[in-house]
């Protein structure tokens, strides 16, 4: 191809870097402040913040297969992308009023828009490439980076904001970021030329009952929010919900699985295993945007040489702000490894990061029995996150490319929406876990008498970790057998 390049890669995944960079900002901008704000500003009690960051968390990850599949058929991934953050800022600027109604709203809003934007700029990012462009992987390492540099960006400054200035202050930056974010994608998509167009603009433009499809599709999905509003309402009917979704989801791999020959069967089946493992993996680790923020409040030493670092800004800038150091260890290591011939299987690198992420909650555990006055090291909650996140470059973007590797052809866009979904479920588990660590509200101003809530649970969580990795660990060569000849 003649066109343009920025160093190696094609010019358009800057486009597509920077707008997602201001998405995440703005989306884990206000995650951060999300469980802090029910706790101590809505006045809900523990057990139902959880429930609620579960529900939102979960939902916000289950509706983009419906999102990628309206991109695909219909509004192409352009349109999806410049409506979803349209609805995104919406959500967050109802989110900064301080009004009781607009906290589900605002949500509520985001999750349908997230729906729209968040598998379709990974898709668009796809299409830059051709079919065995070497330049792919890198791209998608360098798009990963954007996501967890906006991340880490708007989880230090929604966290300041949010919580030493005011609440709605912090999801009104959120908001502006999206805006921000959505000028730069409107701005520059003429630059993407054909890509991400509907496939089929005509019929986006035909009538159906004297209205344009494509606005009674924008129109039709905004169903989703009253419905999430209900959801909300009525948080335990989640539980249903996930549990049926994913039963579906689990009978229909198994269905496909079985109904091909045996080499497309085991793939599929060594596909879903991982899956499965991956639930749990974000189970855990989710407890950053849950269970830890109020830790972090509570129960880490916040004074450095005099000065006290905003909890919940600490918290939530430490993991992108690692994934963004540790990828380019991790890029080094893959290579050095493949160029000896020793770079691990899929199944083996899933084990080792349920195996790191147990050494990061471990390091807290032991800084909890360390503790001085109900406070742990912040070295310590620094050291144990760099763990974790060592664990997550082992398995997110693994399990992405081992999802496209595993699948046949017609099922990709479907199991990568299962991909998503199974990270749905995690966060939706981790709400369960985090109200585990629910601390009674006599105590929550009090370390010493909160530290012991969750010291018990990070010390499960290590050793229940520790436990799948090893199991995953002592598996692998048979889940790698299952694989055949996919590396
Ligand atoms: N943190 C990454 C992101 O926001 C990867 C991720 C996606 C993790 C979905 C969990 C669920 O894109």
């Amino acid at each position: 191809m003649s066109e343009k390049t920025i160093g190696k890669q094609p010019r358009q995944l800057y486009l597509l870097f920077f707008t997602e960079m201001w998405e995440r900002f703005s989306f884990y901008g206000m995650k951060a402040l999300l469980i802090a704000y029910m706790v101590t500003e809505l006045k809900f009690d523990e057990p139902k913040s959880y429930g609620i960051l579960g529900a939102y968390s979960a939902l916000v990850y289950t509706v983009p297969m419906l999102g990628g599949m309206l991109a695909d058929r219909f509004l192409g991934y352009r349109r999806a992308i410049i409506y979803g953050g349209i609805l995104m800022t919406i959500g967050h600027l109802v989110l900064a009023l301080p009004q009781e109604w607009s906290f589900f709203s605002g949500m509520a809003f985001i999750i349908c828009g997230n729906g729209f934007f968040k598998p379709n700029i990974s898709s668009l990012v796809g299409t830059l490439y051709e079919e065995n462009d070497p330049r792919r992987d890198s791209g998608f390492s360098l798009f990963y980076m954007g996501i967890n540099i906006g991340a880490a960006l708007g989880g230090l400054l929604c966290g300041y904001v949010g919580q030493q200035i005011n609440w709605h202050y912090g999801f009104g930056l959120a908001g502006i970021f999206m805006f921000l974010g959505l000028i730069v994608f409107a701005w520059g998509q003429k630059s993407l030329g054909q890509r991400g167009l509907a496939p089929d603009k005509e019929a986006l433009q035909r009538k159906t009952l004297g209205i344009p499809n494509e606005y009674l599709i924008y129109g039709g999905s905004l169903i989703i929010v009253p419905v999430v509003v209900a959801l909300f309402n009525r948080h335990e009917v989640m539980d249903y919900m996930m549990a049926i979704l994913g039963g579906i989801a689990i009978v229909y791999v198994l269905w496909e699985a079985f109904r091909m020959e045996r080499a497309g069967r085991n793939k599929l089946i060594a596909a879903l295993f991982m899956i499965i493992f991956s639930i749990l993996f974000w189970a855990f680790y989710e407890q950053n945007a849950g269970s830890l923020n109020l830790f972090a409040m509570r129960n880490v030493d916040m004074n450095v040489m005099g000065a006290s670092l905003p909890a919940l800004a600490v918290n939530n800038f430490l993991p992108p702000g690692w994934v963004v150091v540790l990828s380019f260890f991790f890029a080094w290591l893959w290579t050095w490894l493949a160029k000896r011939n020793a770079e691990p299987s899929t199944p083996v690198k899933f084990g080792w990061s349920f195996v790191l992420m147990a050494a990061g909650f471990l390091i807290f555990y032991l800084a909890c029995q360390n503790a001085t006055a109900g406070l742990i090291n912040l070295f310590a909650f620094a050291m144990g996150y760099m763990f974790i996140i060592a664990g997550e470059l082992c398995l997110s973007p693994i399990g992405l490319s081992m999802v496209t590797k595993l699948s046949p052809l017609r099922m990709v866009a479907v199991m990568m929406g299962i991909w998503f979904f199974a990270s749905a479920g995690g966060e939706f588990l981790a709400g369960k876990i985090g109200k585990l660590m629910s601390v009674p509200e006599a105590v929550q101003n009090n370390a010493v008498a909160s530290l012991p809530y969750y010291a018990t649970m990070l010390k499960k969580i290590a050793i229940a970790s520790a436990g799948a990795g090893i199991f995953i660990l002592l598996l692998s060569p048979l889940v790698k057998k299952w694989m055949g000849d996919t590396k």
